[in-house]
């Protein structure tokens, strides 16, 4: 395998040189005009730069070209979805529509365990086939990384079966799955005892499984008032840090506290947020715990925004998600989330690009991507179009014509 060279684009937004914290202006993306990106053989990127001079140069290369009017990005990452589920919770939705509430809904036996009914009864087999189904339809959007949590089976049998599930489509799929254990998502209605309880059966029979077979680094739980409160959560979570495993937390999203955990056990990211109030913001803002935004939900609940704008000018890292998943947001369109969450919570175009590449990157603490620089991996999505705002502007309805993965085309064909 040769170097390859894609090119020309009439701009590469790199993202190179920007804060982790903060609020950002447009002008300060870094922008390669009329430039290329140089590969290395091992899927790194070897240089980017303009695409003339990299024709002079002597070193063997293969040429990928792309009309002029093209636009790269650095590949998205989604760091917090649920793609791993089986049926759907169409039931839920309409009975929303008709003006029941999230919670009222999981009282009555819908909810998460509608979809836990579901999944556990689907096979290893089906369960990869339907994470890779969506992490197909997710790649056709750029996006390159997509966090995946557990989390709809709720035993030791088959949360395991959904950890297998995801490393059988991570071996199928051109992204890179990265996968979450979110066994405490709720007590599952058929677990004969207490929260705290649960929470020791997984300690006991999930996590060590977890640990002797590499399944995944990362811990999730839902810390709210129909889930897991602070307390058990916090004995939960301080147990698992101390193992070595990286840890998020579903915070914020119907009442405060999740939050302020997150920070305290040093979480790599505190995500929904809806609910948070200004000492949440202040607390986050001053942390390394990234805040992440997830306005699928808000957008399939009909609830509130979490407040970006409030959270940046505060000096938060802020990343979006799509939170891809049956129940609170089936729409899975990341780009179309993050277009028109930015749209009324007026977030620059930068704050949401980087929201979706370096600052996701970090709360999957993946530092090797979310920007288009040497040494980092040669992830990128391709647009048609002469400048960068077209992305958000076309609210996900502009997809990308090429993606790049490793340095391979993973998504369209290369001019002849
Ligand atoms: O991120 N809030 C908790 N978990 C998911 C929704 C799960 C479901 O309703 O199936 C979320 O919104
Ligand atoms: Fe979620």
């Amino acid at each position: 395998m040769s170097n390859k060279l894609y090119g020309p684009f009439a701009q590469i937004i790199t993202m190179q040189g920007m804060p982790l914290h903060g609020a950002l202006q447009d002008e300060q993306l870094h922008i390669v005009e009329k430039g290329g990106i140089l590969c290395d053989k091992n899927g790194k990127i070897r240089d980017i730069g303009n695409y003339e001079a990299f024709l002079q140069s002597e070193i063997d290369t293969e040429f990928i070209r792309m009309p002029e009017e093209t636009v790269a990005v650095p590949g998205f990452i989604d760091s917090h979805t649920h793609i791993c589920f089986a049926g759907n919770r169409a039931a839920d939705f309409a009975m929303r529509l008709n003006g029941k509430s999230y919670l009222e809904i999981a009282e009555t036996g819908g909810g998460i365990w509608r979809s836990v009914m579901h999944t556990r009864q689907a096979s290893t087999q089906q369960l990869a086939a339907l994470t890779q189904y969506r992490a197909d339809r997710l790649l056709q959007q750029g996006v390159t990384t997509i966090e995946v949590k557990s989390g709809y089976a709720l035993d030791d049998v088959n949360e395991l079966k959904m950890l297998h599930a995801i490393q059988l489509a991570n071996d199928a799929v051109a992204a890179d799955l990265v996968p979450t254990f979110l066994g405490a998502h709720i007590k599952p209605k058929d677990f004969e005892g207490t929260q705290q309880e649960y929470l020791d059966f997984l300690l006991e029979k999930v996590i060590p499984v977890i640990v002797e077979e590499h399944l995944c680094q990362r811990i999730d739980i839902f810390v709210e008032q129909s889930a897991f409160g602070i307390e058990e959560s916090k004995t939960y979570l301080y147990k698992l840090k101390e193992m070595g495993f990286d840890i998020t937390v579903h915070a914020d999203q119907f009442t405060t506290g999740g939050s302020a955990l997150a920070v305290e056990l040093g979480a790599v990211s505190a995500d929904h947020l809806e609910a948070s109030g200004e000492q949440e913001i202040a607390i986050l803002a001053n942390s390394d715990t990234v805040a992440t935004a997830l306005p699928g939900a808000s957008m399939g609940l009909g609830e509130p925004w979490t407040p970006a704008r409030k959270l940046l000018d505060a000096g938060a890292i802020l990343a979006i998600a799509s939170d891809w998943n049956p129940g609170s947001a089936p729409m899975g369109n990341l780009l179309t989330q993050a277009s028109v969450l930015a749209a009324y919570e007026k977030l620059s175009t930068a704050e949401v690009l980087a929201g979706i590449t370096y600052r996701a990157a970090h709360a999957l603490r993946l530092e090797d991507r979310g920007r288009l620089k040497e040494g980092c991996k040669a992830d990128f999505a391709v647009f048609q179009g002469s400048h960068y705002g077209e992305i958000l502007y076309n609210q996900g309805m502009l997809l990308p014509k090429w993606v790049v993965k490793n340095g391979q085309l993973v998504v369209g064909k290369a001019l002849e």
